[in-house]
């Protein structure tokens, strides 16, 4: 045995193929390239005034000092009651822990429940980090493609997949990177399944506050039977444009609990106590903040994805998120093969679909959360060389 290798448990968890086209990107630009960057996954506009003087405020009273690992209590008592009216779930604040945004929750829930071998149903085209957070436990990644449960039944589809290992459901609605939504019947079907064979579910709604043409994001864990067998994952980067800063948090019963709390504990002993603050702020803006910056996204949205139709690259609207998800197998049928392409000839950069599992190939994912001159630009560009 070679004592200059790192763990086997890391040998099937990969780094991200997104940071690949940055780098494509860099290259380019460094040529004196323009490319429009239709790559990302976070907001396009600054974090709000309010949310930055909660954090400046916060270091010059000195709130400078380790904080309570699980959160600060104000914060969590603000989370808990944003969970009762916004999610319907009824937890008490001890059942709520702020994490380093929710890919920290999402690491540590995975590592909470999840054995040796264990199976976790994912449906597909999913978050890529998902899988790889799912072997870091050792565990294997089982992929349910979202396309076929909705026209074969979810419980048929589910069912055909389930196993004696099989030991959780990861549910992200709205998707990344379809921009999808589950609608409630569809989230009680996954629920029915879940009781029905006793797994558990991790929830994952970090774009519960981007959406469109529907009334009310649903959560999973508000149905009856749920929250005790789920983790549910929020954050603050997206509805509040505070990628940069590190906050979310997860809501679990107090069972699943003490395995994050204790996770959260050794791995960061919790988040930086002045963005706490400034994540308690993001939670005291008006109702028309979130408003505003939905309508900006809608804006971005029809004017892409009503484009891509025209220019023949048919993509369902999207209800969620800031993603277009279009068919580009009239360039190629390989995703990768068309990322290239697209990034040759109209320097448009996006990211290949089969980065979300084999159901995203012959698509791409493009973010719509850009400067609507971007967009309009970036669109120019495949008319120009692809009509
Ligand atoms: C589906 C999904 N879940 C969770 C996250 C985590 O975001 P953060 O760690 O910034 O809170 C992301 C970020 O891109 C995401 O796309």
């Amino acid at each position: 045995m070679n004592a200059f290798q790192i763990s086997t448990r890391l040998n099937q968890v990969g780094f991200s193929d997104i940071v690949t086209i940055r780098n494509r990107v860099m290259e380019l630009r460094a040529a004196g390239k323009p490319v429009f960057e239709f790559q990302g996954g976070e907001p396009f506009m600054p974090s709000p005034e309010p949310v930055k003087e909660a954090m400046i405020k916060a270091l010059r009273e000195d709130k400078t000092r380790y904080a309570p690992s699980s959160g600060i209590a104000e914060l969590r008592v603000a989370i808990a009651e944003k969970l009762k009216v916004k999610n319907h779930i009824n937890a008490p604040d001890t059942d709520i822990i702020v994490t380093n945004g929710g890919t920290q929750a999402l690491f540590v829930a995975f590592q909470t429940l999840l054995n040796l071998r264990d199976e976790v149903l994912l449906f597909s085209p999913y978050w890529t980090p998902i899988a790889d957070m799912v072997r870091a436990c050792e565990a294997v990644p089982v992929y349910v493609s979202t396309a076929e449960a909705r026209a074969d039944g979810f419980l048929q589809t589910l069912e055909k997949h389930l196993t004696p290992h099989t030991k959780l459901v990861y549910f992200n609605t709205p998707n990344n990177p379809t921009g999808d939504i589950f609608t409630r019947d569809e989230a009680e079907a996954v629920a029915a399944f879940a009781v029905k064979n006793n797994l558990l579910v991790i929830a994952d709604e970090a774009y519960e506050d981007l959406i469109y043409d529907v009334a009310e994001h649903f959560s999973i864990a508000s149905l009856p039977e749920m929250y005790e067998r789920t983790i549910s994952i929020y954050t603050f980067s997206k509805s509040y444009s505070m990628t940069g800063y590190r906050i979310g948090y997860a809501v679990a019963p107090e069972a699943f609990m003490s395995g994050l709390q204790r996770l959260t504990l050794y791995s960061t002993n919790g988040v930086s106590t002045a963005t706490q603050y400034a994540a308690l702020a993001a939670l005291q803006l008006p109702p028309s903040y979130l408003a505003e910056s939905r309508q900006a996204y809608l804006e971005r949205r029809n004017l892409l994805v009503g484009s891509l139709n025209e220019l023949g690259f048919a993509c369902p609207m999207p209800r969620g998120a800031f993603y277009a998800f279009p068919d580009v197998s009239r360039i190629n049928t390989d995703s990768r093969q068309a990322f290239q392409i697209l990034l040759d000839r109209a320097q448009v950069a996006c990211v290949a679909g089969n980065i979300f599992g084999t159901h995203g190939e012959s698509h791409v994912r493009m973010s719509y959360s850009l400067p609507l001159e971007t967009i309009e630009q970036g669109l120019e560009s495949l008319r120009k060389n692809f009509t």
